[in-house]
């Protein structure tokens, strides 16, 4: 039962809420009563607190990396379940009821851990949208995209199955914000609605 454990490995990390932990720590309350409601550092951005996002955007991608590389040792021959496993918690975490964010970060965290080359695409893409478009959605759905296309053309196809699913799940969790998106009203980086 060795993907059970790549699983539960995984989905332990990645159900870790930093973001409304770390708001709660601070001070800042309930991260799920603000905003869009999400528990992403996106959102800790909207309470006005930089460093606390920054934590919040460093940990979450720290919790999709870590669970890959300790399966890269501990389950080698089931590290595509942890990196699934590490996304499922952040979006499903059982201590929040299931209910928790929208995986980006975590996402970046995982595909460093896959293939540092597929990690650079995702950090590149993310990053380069965040500045020109500076719209956090847009650019984290483009960068899950990217890093499965990444994966096919840099010749890492054991991972395109998972790094495909992984963006279709992440692209429905955006759903409302594409919906804003297609009406132009959502909102740019740093803004606190
Ligand atoms: O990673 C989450 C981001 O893509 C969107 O966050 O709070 O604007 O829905 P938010």
């Amino acid at each position: 039962m060795e993907w059970v454990k790549a699983f539960a490995l995984g989905y332990l990390l990645g159900s870790i809420p930093f973001g409304l932990l770390l708001s709660l720590a601070a001070g800042q309350g309930d991260i799920r009563k603000i905003g869009s409601g999400n528990i992403g550092a996106t959102n800790v951005l909207r309470t006005g607190n930089k460093g606390l996002a920054a934590a919040t955007l460093l940990l979450d991608l720290g919790k999709g990396l870590l669970p890959v590389l300790l399966a890269w040792r501990w389950f080698p021959d089931y590290v595509p379940i942890t990196a699934f496993a590490a996304v499922i918690g952040h979006c499903f975490p059982v201590w929040l009821r299931f209910k928790g964010g929208k995986g980006v970060a975590t996402n970046a965290g995982v595909s460093f851990g896959l293939a540092w080359p597929i990690g650079l695409a995702y950090a590149l893409v993310w990053l380069g949208l965040l500045g020109v478009v500076r719209i956090s959605s847009l650019a984290g759905m483009s960068a899950v995209i990217a890093s499965a296309i990444a994966a096919a053309l840099l010749g890492y196809m054991q991972f395109v199955p998972v790094l495909a699913g992984i963006a279709v799940l992440v692209i429905w969790l955006h759903r409302a914000n594409v919906k804003r998106l297609l009406n132009g009203t959502e909102p740019r980086i740093g803004s606190r609605k």
